[in-house]
C-alpha cells in the first residue's frame, strides 16, 4: 500500500495551519475536555456557537465548521466510539470516522488534514487496534483520491506516536 502521504508527528493540533484538523468530539458537538476542549479554546466561542447549529452528530459520522481563530481553515468534528470491550462493533464505527472525516475533507476542497488520535484517550480504545484502523483507513482512502496531498496522525506524545509510526511500518 503506499503511504507516501501519510505522515504521524507529535505536536499539538490546534497550532497546525492545514486545510482541515480533525476534532475527537463527543455527540452533542458542544465542547469537552482532552482535543475537543485545546480546540475549542483555541477556535474562540465562535466555535461554539457554529456548532450549536448543527444539532450534534452521530458516532462514526462527521461535520465541518470553520476554524475560526485556529490557523486551520476548518474544524472537522467526528465522534469516536467508547471502547466497550470490541464487541459492540467500535472497530468498524472507528473506520467511519477517518472515512467520514476524509469524505468531508475532499467535499470541501481540502489538501492537507491533520487527525489526532481519535477515541484512545477518554474513550478508551486500545491504541495497537486503533493506530492500525486509522492508517489502513487512511491509506485506503487517498489510494482513491489523489486530490488530497497529505494527511497527518498529529499525536500529542511520544506513547501515542510510537504506535502510528508502528502501524505505518506495518502498512509499507
Ligand atoms: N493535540 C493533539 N492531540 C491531543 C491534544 C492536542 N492539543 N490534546 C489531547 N490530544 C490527544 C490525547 O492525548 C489522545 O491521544 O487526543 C487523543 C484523543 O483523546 P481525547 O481528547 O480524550 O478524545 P477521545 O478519547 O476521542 O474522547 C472523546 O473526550 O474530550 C472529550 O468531548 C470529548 O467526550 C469526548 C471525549
Amino acid at each position: 500500500m503506499n503511504t507516501s502521504r501519510i505522515e504521524i508527528i507529535q505536536g499539538d493540533i490546534t497550532k497546525q495551519a492545514v486545510d482541515a484538523i480533525v476534532n475527537a468530539a463527543n455527540t452533542s458537538l458542544l465542547g469537552g475536555g482532552g482535543v475537543d476542549g485545546a480546540i475549542h479554546r483555541a477556535a474562540g466561542p465562535e466555535l461554539l456557537a457554529e456548532c450549536r447549529t448543527l444539532h450534534g452528530c452521530r458516532t462514526g459520522e462527521a461535520k465541518i465548521t470553520k476554524g475560526y481563530r485556529l490557523p486551520a481553515r476548518f474544524v472537522i468534528h467526528t465522534p469516536g466510539p467508547v471502547w466497550h470491550g470490541g464487541g459492540s462493533g467500535e472497530e468498524a464505527l472507528l473506520a467511519s470516522c477517518y472515512k467520514s472525516c476524509l469524505t468531508l475533507a475532499a467535499e470541501n476542497g481540502c489538501k492537507t488534514v491533520d487527525f489526532p488520535s481519535i477515541s484512545t484517550g477518554v474513550y478508551h480504545f486500545p491504541l495497537e487496534k486503533a493506530s492500525r484502523i486509522a492508517v489502513s483507513t487512511i491509506a485506503a482512502f487517498l489510494k482513491e483520491h489523489p486530490e488530497l496531498e497529505r494527511v497527518r496522525m498529529v499525536c500529542f506524545d511520544g506513547r501515542t506516536k510510537a504506535f502510528y509510526d508502528r502501524a505505518l511500518e506495518e502498512l509499507t
